[in-house]
């Protein structure tokens, strides 16, 4: 079998991290061939075509085709998976509704292709910022397209708040599990520990013998750790976070198609559930079963879990508010 994938913004520097690994199989094992579709503004299309030349070079056995485009409705030709990674970043003296404005322009035109043009079981996830409300414009736009076939991705951050555990209480991060992310991939988000388990054992009773108070640790430490991460490895590493936002993608993407075993994270359209707002795209603890996301529920939320839950969904609900003012939804 092949599948189509149409990796948007493919000439920047996560398609860049993305493009080699989901030819070697990473996304879909070593049984499915791939045809990337490879789309870009006119301004990407060297970075892009440069990058096919090096596909090309790689030999890779499941690589089918590799198209260049960048007329929408050519690279979301029978389209399966799109990963929509190009997006307009905050340039100098940006305000927030300029940017969602400027994203507008883009993910709304985007969600109109995909519905023209791409396969009917189209998988959409999107990476670019601000990915939760670039999804739901994407979404709106995708007329005939249901609004669980678009997501947004959260899966780095909680890979981000397994590691920091891991590393916290000496332990492999195979062994960290359900660390839910909840609402908008942003500041205000909220990596949950409250469920995790480490060994199969509740993860705040391992980290009370190391950091001892636990609550303080999780406010002060934990928390702002995890949602800064991305500051930190620009002020370390000069540049922003690509390989592990590439790989974080492939694990969203790979779990969505082929199910999970356990919890992850991924932003999905809410039909309500614990008390966000129908329709708003939030990150959930979720399950994927039989190709569809779906959100654990009835799970217990602490005073101070639904706080900070019901923080970061203000956020989304501004958000779309002012997405709305824009005459974008
Ligand atoms: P980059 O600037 O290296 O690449 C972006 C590419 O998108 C450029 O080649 C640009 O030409 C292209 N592009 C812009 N508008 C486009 C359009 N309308 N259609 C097609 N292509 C378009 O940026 P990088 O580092 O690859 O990051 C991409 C996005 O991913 C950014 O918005 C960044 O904030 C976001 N990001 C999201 C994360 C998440 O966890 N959700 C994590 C890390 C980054």
């Amino acid at each position: 079998m092949t599948t189509t994938i149409t990796i948007t913004g493919a000439g920047g520097q996560i398609g860049y991290a993305l493009l080699f690994r989901i030819a070697a199989g990473d996304l879909l094992g070593p049984d499915e061939r791939v045809r990337l579709r490879l789309l870009e503004i006119p301004q990407g299309l060297g970075a892009a075509e440069g990058a096919a030349l090096e596909l090309q070079d790689g030999a890779f056995d499941l690589l089918e085709h590799v198209e260049v485009t960048d007329d929408a409705a050519v690279g979301f030709d029978g389209c399966d998976l799109a990963l929509l990674v190009g997006a307009r970043p905050r340039g100098p003296g940006m305000e927030r509704g300029d940017l969602l404005a400027a994203n507008g322009g883009i993910f709304g035109p985007q969600g109109a292709a995909i519905a023209a043009n791409a396969s009917p079981d189209v998988r959409v996830t999107v990476v670019g910022n601000p990915a939760n409300t670039n999804a739901l414009i994407a979404a709106a736009a995708a007329d005939g397209v249901p609004a669980e076939r678009f997501t947004a991705l959260t899966r780095l951050d909680e890979n981000r708040a397994r590691a920091q555990l891991a590393q916290t209480l000496g332990t492999p991060v195979r062994t960290v599990r359900r660390v839910p992310i909840w609402g908008n991939h942003s500041a205000t988000q909220f990596p949950d520990v409250s469920h995790a388990t480490v060994g199969g054992e509740p993860v705040q009773e391992a980290l009370a013998q190391i950091v001892g108070d636990v609550p303080t640790w999780l406010e002060q430490t934990f928390i702002p750790r995890v949602a800064k991460r991305g500051a930190e490895i620009i002020e370390v590493r000069g540049s922003s976070s690509v390989a592990s936002a590439a790989s974080a993608t492939i694990d969203h993407v790979r779990d969505w198609v082929r199910g999970t075993d356990d919890w992850t994270s991924a932003a999905v359209v809410s039909h309500g559930e614990y008390g966000v707002p129908e329709g708003l795209v939030s990150s959930f603890p979720v399950r994927s079963v039989d190709g569809e996301w779906r959100i654990v529920e009835g799970l217990e939320l602490s005073d101070w879990a639904r706080r900070r839950i019901d923080a970061s969904v203000a956020e989304l609900q501004e958000e779309r508010e002012a997405v709305r003012a824009l005459g974008l939804l």
